[in-house]
């Protein structure tokens, strides 16, 4: 075979040239854990967030976004796990940016979108949302944090709060409630569910009213009767039976 001088060089340069990013990029990825952009997964979108662990050094979580949150809100891990993020959204399109670290990643309905972490240092990451979504996309937020050992033991640890053994809290989540309502004090789409009994409440029509069995009744059948100051008039009606009714309100009013 006849190979001029030249073409023989050329070839020899753009396949050092070649081999020289590939080695770049498996530097990266080895020495620097720089994630690779990633095909598609097939894996079935799923409806819940969920954190999985595998092994005290390999997590696994589950991302549902939708307007406007992220479920799980939190996650929490040990310094030196690997986490495979996977994400998937319920509504409309969203994004998934995890500050400080290459993660990246769009949620679209219909898909999962995968990407896998190392965190090695204990500091609290913030997740944003980078797709425009709607009136709460500015909103749409959750927290990663990663801590030490022994932290994470000791909280792996502990007793679960008892709401969550609770029947009546899987019915909360069941119907929703949960994406608005916060039962821990913190202030979300709507009025948080903790204290609510009792409380004092100023309405929007600047009524002043104490929060007793008949208004919460009121309110989780007809939303749109007395909206909280402060709140939009934003919660759907939810389906439920008397029993669930009676339940929920029950619970509502031991919820202190
Ligand atoms: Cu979700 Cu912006």
């Amino acid at each position: 075979m006849n190979v001029l001088r030249l073409e023989r060089r050329i070839i020899i340069v753009s396949t050092l040239f070649v081999l020289t990013l590939f080695g770049i990029a498996a530097m990266a990825v080895n020495l620097f854990h720089v994630g690779l952009p990633s095909c598609l997964t097939d894996i079935k979108p799923f409806l819940k967030g969920e954190v999985i662990m595998h092994s005290p050094d390999h997590f696994e979580v589950h991302y549902v976004s939708r307007m406007w949150e992220f479920d799980p809100e939190e996650v929490v891990v040990p310094a030196g796990a690997t986490v495979d993020f996977y994400l998937s959204a319920r509504d409309v399109t969203h994004g998934l940016i995890l500050i400080g670290t290459d993660m990246n990643l769009m949620a679209v309905p219909g898909v999962v979108n995968y990407a896998r972490v190392k965190f090695d240092q204990p500091h609290t990451y913030k997740l944003l949302c980078h797709e425009f979504c709607g009136t709460g996309h500015e909103r749409m937020a959750a927290t990663l944090r990663v801590v030490d050992r022994a932290t994470f033991d000791a909280r792996a640890n502990a007793p679960k709060p008892p709401q969550q053994n609770d029947p009546v809290y899987h019915l909360l989540e069941a119907k929703d409630c949960l994406t608005c309502h916060s039962i821990d004090g913190s202030e979300s789409i709507g009025p948080t569910l903790k204290g609510v009994y009792g409380r004092k409440v100023k309405l929007k029509n600047g009524n002043t009213l104490t929060a007793d069995d008949v208004y919460l009744r009121e309110s989780i059948v007809k939303p749109e009767a007395k909206i909280v100051d402060g709140f939009d008039d934003l919660m759907p009606k939810p389906e439920l039976t008397d029993q669930e009714l009676n339940a929920l309100v029950e619970y509502l009013e031991n919820l202190k």
